[in-house]
């Protein structure tokens, strides 16, 4: 709660709307155009009468579009089209219907199964539409005014690591706060890199803390299942090998796996250039 008393020249600010009560319509925009109308784009809304300003009704979306500022929170091109009506999902739904309707049970509830701290994991071979489905969570949650972070494994890793190098301190320790904080985390290709001993470490602190704090994950994989009783399966490197026992241990409890095996949907997409 921030207060000024008024002095010359300077409007009082009086900050009154609790962060987690904020509710967007649209993707949160720290620094964009209100979305009311109601303020010049900073949040506060100044009467020049009695020369106060009170906070906007944008303001709550700002402060926590801040908070996820330098997180990446869009939905890429690729997926953007992407609903339960698109012919690509329809398609999924009659090769994989329990799969589709896990992922619309958790969409149409999205609220409450972030509030409870639930998440969902795809495991499956390339090309199933695991992000594909991952991603319509993401975007259920956006738009019932969630904070929401999207990283592939491999882009974290390196994320983490260039944290760390730009700002010994700070800089670090507040990027691994804000991947805890946000209300969804969708990673994507869990495991696709074995990180070093160090980035380990670092993956534990982060599933750990949003274990702790019950914020939900929802991550895609091409590992096999764990405890997956194909001979293959068994045959291959698990997540829990990759990402070490007890981050697998605890996505295990908040983020129940689908599996999505079958044909890569990926080459019967590709142009026809013959
Ligand atoms: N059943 C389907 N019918 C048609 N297109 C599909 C189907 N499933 C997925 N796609 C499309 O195939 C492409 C690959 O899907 P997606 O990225 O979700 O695969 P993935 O399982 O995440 O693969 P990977 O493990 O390689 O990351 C996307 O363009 C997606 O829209
Ligand atoms: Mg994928």
């Amino acid at each position: 709660m921030a207060e000024e008393t008024p002095s010359e020249g300077k409007p009082v600010m009086r900050e009154v709307t609790p962060l987690r009560e904020a509710l967007f319509d649209r993707l949160p925009d720290a620094d964009g155009p209100c979305p009311y109308d109601e303020c010049t784009g900073d949040g506060w809304v100044v009467d020049d009468a009695t020369r106060t300003a009170t906070p906007c009704r944008c303001r709550p979306q700002r402060l926590a579009a801040q908070r996820t500022k330098a997180l990446t929170r869009e939905i890429p091109e690729r997926y953007r089209h992407i609903s339960f009506e698109s012919p690509e999902v329809e398609e999924l739904a009659t090769r994989a219907p329990a799969q589709v309707r896990a992922v619309r049970r958790y969409c149409e509830a999205v609220e409450s199964q972030l509030d409870a701290g639930n998440g969902l994991g795809f495991h499956g071979d390339p090309g199933t539409g695991k992000t594909m489905l991952a991603y319509l969570i993401s975007r259920a949650a956006m738009n019932a005014g969630k904070t929401v972070a999207v990283y592939s494994f491999p882009r974290l890793l390196a994320a983490i690591r260039d944290t760390y190098q730009d700002d010994f301190g700070d800089g670090y320790g507040a990027f691994l706060d804000r991947l805890i904080e946000v209300d969804l985390l969708q990673l994507d290709d869990l495991g696709a890199e074995r990180p070093s001993d160090w980035a380990s470490e670092q993956i534990f602190l982060l599933i750990d803390g949003r274990y702790e704090a019950k914020r939900s994950v929802v991550y895609t994989t091409n590992l096999p299942l764990p405890g997956g009783d194909s001979e293959t399966a068994s045959r291959e490197e698990s997540l829990s090998d990759r990402i070490g026992a007890r981050v697998a241990s605890r996505l295990s409890e908040i983020s129940p796996p689908l599996p999505l095996f079958g044909t890569d949907q990926r080459t019967s997409l590709a142009p026809d250039l013959l």
